[in-house]
């Protein structure tokens, strides 16, 4: 006997099927199928054959593969019980909760004393589909992995793209190649990581990032994950995300997985970032005052670091207002005795010899600018060289003689008491001062993963975010060290990288933005020789690439000509006017013909305006620029298209092009099959291109 279910968008749709009561299989994820498709003929339909070196039948792929059924490949769940005997479940249908967008399917394992549930919802505006799976049972139990729902990998699909980096270098992208046998991400830093943001996406063959199918998936956890990505002998495919393997220390009656988002898309890998940018956007972050506009930051870390002065702090505000700010955010240093990174995480006390009188005298001067304040902590850090370690040593995680990160050890944030003084020290900071804002840092790996960490992590913040509801929160570790949905439901930007080099920033802003939208993506001028790279780049270079997404400065500003005053306000000030529509909009990748441009397009919600970044990375291998191709257009209808930014070009640039003198109107057709022919430039150098249609 069958069981079927399914779940739609006007895209896509996904449809599960169950035999004789055993876990369900995914049967179909892809373009929407009809309405009265009969999902129970498909389930035959969807049967694989049986040959020779072969079992007598195909054991389910089904969303939590059971070792116990003869599953050739890796398992959904791998379990013992409370002396370590290896459990292997078989799991039996109960019973299902099933509404319009959503289907919650709980079955068991009555002779284990198991009880496995699934949760599958669908967002029909955003297109993206959530799962998650828990696991009861009725004594404890030592989970070593436990998957969120399985999905299956398509078969019309060479490789995998997955992401790994490193500090001041994130968001790059691994490709591999599909064959039998797993490839596999154990992340076991205890961290999301610069080096493996929870994603994969799966380009079916032929696809671009503006055309072709694509599938795209997100484990929304920041405790460092797992991944499986694995073809059987028999050649299906199948698809796992969950927790870091063997992160669960305890046992225990009741695991879960954090949420795993997947979309599919028939619109390139574009599709599939616009359903992650909006869905994150407009489902997973909660933003304090929705209406609020992005404000411009100024962060002072690469202009002090640990010197903090008062009157030199105030001239920094003062001339970051000037450039255009709306936001300081006074960066580490402010506290115990911490005059380099060797002491005082942890004594979140303001340091009386910098801040005799409090912070409210730079507060007061940083209002008076007529900008917001904000403030850096990192709450889950501890330094040995501190009053609140030598007064609980017994707070700290790991052994004593662990090996530090940046002199510095983790708390133990699952430890209540630990949270109570945290909460005390920030609800006293945000209480007795107006602090608007938090960049919450996270500058270690843990000693060991665990994933009582994280969740310690995330009851900190909802209580500071339910006792401080107007406070908006920076998600950083290091830069990039935690981005996913799971900290994204708990904060409102993230610090993308330490690395304030443009060029290096262009990239991974990037491929980041297959999955982030501007509205989080913190991006900052940073100075002239950056302090990462050793780079020196232009300051148009630099100003436009951070006004690709949410704007800010982080350099000092005394350091700045006059002529880099003036790009900056005039930068900021396009960006002010243009933010608006720009938060809404979704970002698309350009396929680009000369693999030395970078190129961008951000199209307004409805269509009407557009702005496209086309960053030149390196040298051009040909003499002339490549046609840009534009994307997301309506075919028959026309537009006005301009480069913003003319004054950039160069004396060598002596061709007639278009552009040159002035907006040019074209079909959405023309635009996107032929492109834009841009003027020629040196490398490290933008064009905006600003676009209407008439
Ligand atoms: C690492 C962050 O990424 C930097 O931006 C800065 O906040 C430092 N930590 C401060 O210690």
């Amino acid at each position: 006997m069958s069981r079927v279910w399914r779940l739609d968008t006007s895209r896509q749709t996904i449809a599960l099927a169950s035999r004789n009561d055993r876990l369900p299989e995914v049967i179909y994820w892809g373009l929407g199928l009809p309405d009265d498709e009969d999902l129970v003929k498909l389930h035959d339909a969807h049967t694989i054959d049986v040959t020779g070196g072969m079992l007598d039948a195909n054991p389910e792929l089904s969303i939590c593969p059971e070792s116990a059924r003869s599953f050739p490949g890796q398992p959904g769940l791998v379990l013992a019980d409370g002396h370590g005997a290896s459990l292997h479940p078989r799991f039996a249908y109960e019973s299902e909760v099933t509404g319009k967008n959503h289907v919650s399917l709980t079955y068991s394992d009555a002779e284990l004393g198991l009880v496995y549930t699934v949760h599958f919802a669908i967002d029909p505006a955003t297109h993206i589909l959530q799962a998650r799976a828990v696991l009861e049972a009725n004594r404890p139990v030592r989970l070593h992995w436990l998957s969120a729902p399985v999905l299956p990998a398509p078969q019309h699909c060479d490789e995998m793209w997955d992401f790994t980096g490193r500090w001041c270098g994130e968001f790059q992208i691994a490709r591999t190649s599909w064959t039998t046998g797993a490839r596999l991400r154990d992340n076991r830093t205890g961290r999301t990581g610069h080096e493996a943001f929870p994603g994969l996406i799966l380009p079916c063959r032929g696809a671009t990032y503006t055309q072709g199918a694509a599938y795209a998936l997100h484990y929304g956890w920041s405790g460092g994950h797992r991944m499986v990505a694995e073809e059987l002998p028999d050649g299906r495919r199948q698809v796992q995300f969950g927790n870091a393997s063997g992160t669960e220390l305890e046992p225990g009656t009741r695991f879960e997985t954090a949420t795993l988002y997947a979309t599919y898309s028939d619109t390139g890998l574009n599709g599939c970032a616009v359903a992650f940018q909006r869905h994150l956007r407009d489902r997973i972050v909660t933003w304090p005052n929705p209406d609020r506009p992005r404000p411009v930051h100024y962060n002072c870390w690469e202009a002090v670091y640990f010197d903090h002065k008062l009157p030199v702090l105030k001239e920094l505000a003062t001339r970051a207002a000037t450039l255009g700010a709306e936001r300081f955010v006074l960066d580490d240093g402010w506290f115990g005795t911490r005059d380099d990174d060797t002491s005082s995480l942890g004594d979140w006390q303001i340091d009386p010899r910098k801040y005799p009188d409090g912070l409210g005298p730079l507060i007061d001067h940083v209002h008076s600018e007529g900008m917001a304040f904000g403030i850096w902590l990192e709450p889950d850090m501890i330094n040995p060289d501190s009053e609140t370690y030598r007064a609980h040593p017994d707070w700290a995680l790991g052994p004593e003689d662990q090996v530090l990160g940046r002199q510095q050890m983790c708390l133990d944030m699952a430890n209540p008491e630990v949270r109570d003084y945290l909460y005390g020290c920030f609800a006293d900071l945000l209480g007795k001062n107006e602090i608007d804002y938090i960049k919450w840092d996270h500058n270690r790996v843990l000693p060991m993963p665990d994933a009582a960490q994280p969740r310690g992590t995330y009851e900190l913040l909802d209580r500071l975010r339910r006792d401080f509801p107007k406070v908006e929160i920076e998600s950083c570790a290091s830069g990039g060290g935690r981005i996913d949905f799971g900290i994204l439901s708990r904060t409102h930007r993230v610090w993308l990288s330490d690395s304030n080099d443009a060029l290096e920033r262009l990239r991974i802003q990037h491929n980041a933005a297959l999955f982030l939208p501007m509205a989080v993506t913190g991006s900052h001028v940073g100075p002239r020789e950056c302090h990462t790279s050793g780079r020196v780049l232009d300051i148009r270079f630099r100003a436009w690439v951070a006004a690709q997404r949410h704007m800010g400065f982080e350099m000092d500003p005394r350091e700045l000509s006059e002529d880099e005053v003036a790009v900056l306000q005039q930068v900021t000030a396009w960006w002010k006017h243009n933010r608006t529509w720009m938060t809404q909009a979704d970002i698309l990748r350009l396929d680009s013909s000369d693999p030395a441009v970078i190129a961008e397009q951000q199209l307004s919600e409805d269509g009407a305006r557009f702005v496209v970044f086309a960053g030149k990375a390196d040298t051009s291998a040909q003499i002339a620029p490549r046609p840009l191709r534009l994307t997301g257009l309506a075919p028959r209808a026309r537009y006005r298209v301009d480069i913003l930014n003319r004054e950039d070009l160069h004396g060598l640039s002596r061709g007639t092009v278009a552009l040159k003198d002035g907006p040019l109107e074209a079909s959405g057709q023309y635009l996107m099959s032929q492109g834009v022919a841009l003027p020629w430039s040196f490398p490290e150098r933008m064009w905006v291109v600003e676009g209407e249609k008439l």
